[in-house]
């Protein structure tokens, strides 16, 4: 009975003990400059954070703007300071930028001096107001994972960073750097950035989002201003004060990876304008939403975000073919098409399961067939993507669309997409006789395919499979037709490498004597399948093609 009561009262107690202390408290310190495009996303997973607002406080600044920056921070902040502990601002409004600057991503000295200085006070303030953390987060990071603060605090480092997710393979942290303190590609970099490898990695960099246990006696050695580094013989340049600093003061820097936290966007080239940004928070929102769900914005800052008009490309028409009893998939789609700017033509899928008998009967396999694989006949569902396909070329022969996109769907579309698309339809009209364009797909043969002549994003399709998006064009829609296929069905992916003639099974070509489509395919490719079954093969053609982009030394860009 008193063990029973004791045990009783060891778990209820415990439980009491742990809701009896306060959560430590957090000052997050935001520098804000020209950031009004992710800004709506930004607040919104502040505020979507789960730790108690009454022990964090925020310490704002915001300067130099040529957009509605301040407008934003003040409507929001507006709306929740009450719920906060308390809000520091102080907010310039002069539209300029620094003198000597050739656009916002150039970082002049006296830029790097300002976000050192707006920096080091943001720290100081926290010790001040004794907060037990500071925790700085730039506004192109986007923490999905409500639950952030709390894991990285019990970590228990002086320093930590979530591992962030990015498009290719930029992250927020380094695994090497130079003996002058530049950026290092080092081999352990790509597996943490794939989670490949789990948990928490002492690393020479970490920025963007970084949290400081401020109650550490050793914190107060922390610093971003370079002339409070005793022999500082590093670049003029915050972070990499802050991580010089640190290291000579013994304290690790170290980056968790062993939960999803978030996403952070790419810094801008030294060249760039902030209508590359704008894709760039394209890029990123496809990237979240093929990880995650969409990002969300709170209805407060709704109208400050902004979705492209759209186009169809120079397309005569876009269709993306998508069963109706698949409507989450649809959905993601016109996500997708909203935030690329993309005028789609939605076709119902022929569904394979209630493909009737009359249907059937219009239809007859090709004698031979097998699945090369699985040795199986065809399935009902690869007759109704076939026919799905074919309704698409005889629409487009009935209309006499010159050329038009055909896309699935269960695609991630690659970064920059309609730049690249157009990039490759510019070097497209250039090859005289072309019928069919693969922006997608898994390509089977394993010599090079050579290049087209004079291109630089265009090969000749070998032996491929899948369908996932491609171009055509009416002539090539009519070689599809006329081949008849009905009378001698192979599956779709099948049969436009037996019609472009780089098929290797020699007996199926045989009952398509015209194998003359022209078949071209952009190198690297333009869309991927959302997931892959994890056959041999199907990583690589992604890895070729994924254009990578890594940490440069100035790998950063918020004020
Ligand atoms: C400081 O940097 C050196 C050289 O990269 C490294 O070996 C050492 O572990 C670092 N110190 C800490 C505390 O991380
Ligand atoms: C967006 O909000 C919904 C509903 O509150 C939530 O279920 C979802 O996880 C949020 N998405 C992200 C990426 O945080
Ligand atoms: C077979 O399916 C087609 C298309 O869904 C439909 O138009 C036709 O009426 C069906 N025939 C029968 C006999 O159910």
């Amino acid at each position: 009975m008193f063990l029973r009561f004791a045990v009783l009262c060891l778990v209820l107690c415990l439980q009491n003990v742990a809701s009896e202390w306060k959560k430590p408290t957090v000052l997050i310190a935001v520098l804000a400059r020209n950031k009004a495009h992710t800004l709506p996303y930004f607040l919104t997973t502040l505020e979507n954070l789960d730790y108690p607002k009454n022990r964090i406080s925020l310490w704002i600044r915001s300067d130099h703007n040529s957009d509605k920056t301040i407008e934003i921070l003040r409507k929001w902040i507006n709306a929740v300071k009450d719920e906060y502990r308390m809000i520091s601002t102080e907010f310039v409004e002069e539209n300029e930028g620094y003198p000597d600057e050739s656009g916002p991503a150039h970082w002049t000295p006296e830029r790097f001096n300002h976000v050192i200085d707006l920096r080091e006070s943001s720290l100081n303030f926290a010790r001040k107001i004794w907060a037990d953390y500071y925790w700085t987060i730039d506004c192109d990071v986007f923490l999905t994972n409500p639950k952030t603060l709390d894991i990285l605090i019990s970590k228990g480092y002086t320093v930590v960073a979530p591992m962030l997710k990015s498009d290719g393979l930029y992250s927020n942290f380094w695994y090497g750097m130079t003996d002058d303190y530049y950026y290092q590609r080092t081999e352990d970099y790509k597996p943490v950035v794939n989670r490949e490898n789990i948990g928490c990695f002492n690393v020479p960099m970490v920025h963007s989002c970084v949290l400081v246990d401020l109650r550490r006696q050793v914190s107060d050695f922390l610093t971003y201003d370079p002339d409070k580094v005793p022999n500082f013989d590093g670049p003029i340049d915050d972070i990499i004060t802050f991580a010089i600093g640190a290291n000579r003061s013994g304290i690790s820097l170290n980056l968790c990876n062993d939960e999803r936290f978030g996403f952070v966007m790419l810094p801008l080239e030294q060249d760039a304008n902030l209508a590359i940004d704008f894709e760039q928070l394209t890029n990123i929102k496809l990237e979240v939403l093929t990880e995650e769900k969409p990002l969300n914005v709170s209805k407060l800052l709704e109208a400050y975000t902004w979705l492209p008009e759209k186009d169809t490309l120079g397309f005569d028409k876009i269709f993306m073919i998508n069963l109706l009893r698949r409507p989450e998939r649809r959905q993601r789609m016109r996500f997708c098409f909203d935030e690329l700017g993309l005028q789609v033509t939605i076709v119902d899928a022929v569904d394979g399961r209630a493909l009737n008998a009359s249907i059937l009967q219009q239809i007859s396999p090709l004698p031979e067939y097998a699945d090369p694989y699985h040795k199986r006949p065809m399935t009902l569902g690869e007759i109704g993507c076939f026919l799905s396909h074919y309704n698409i070329w005889k629409d487009i022969v009935r209309n006499g669309y010159e050329t038009t996109l055909v896309l699935e769907d269960d695609i991630r579309f690659e970064s920059f997409f309609r730049t690249k698309v157009l990039n490759v339809m510019d070097e497209v009209k250039r090859v005289s006789g072309w019928d069919l364009v693969y922006l997608g797909r898994k390509r089977l043969q394993e010599d090079d395919e050579p290049w087209v002549e004079g291109s630089s994003l265009l090969v000749e399709a070998g032996y491929s499979y899948w369908t996932l998006g491609y171009v055509l064009s009416l002539n090539g829609a009519k070689k599809l037709l006329n081949a008849d296929p009905l009378s001698r069905l192979v599956p779709v992916d099948e049969y436009l490498p037996i019609l472009f003639d780089k098929h290797p099974q020699t007996s199926w070509k045989g009952y398509f004597p015209k194998r003359n489509l022209v078949a071209l395919s952009a190198a690297p490719l333009l869309v991927y399948p959302t997931h892959y079954t994890g056959e041999q093969g199907y990583i690589s053609d992604t890895e070729d093609s994924v254009i990578i982009k890594e940490n440069g030394p100035r790998a950063r860009d918020d004020l």
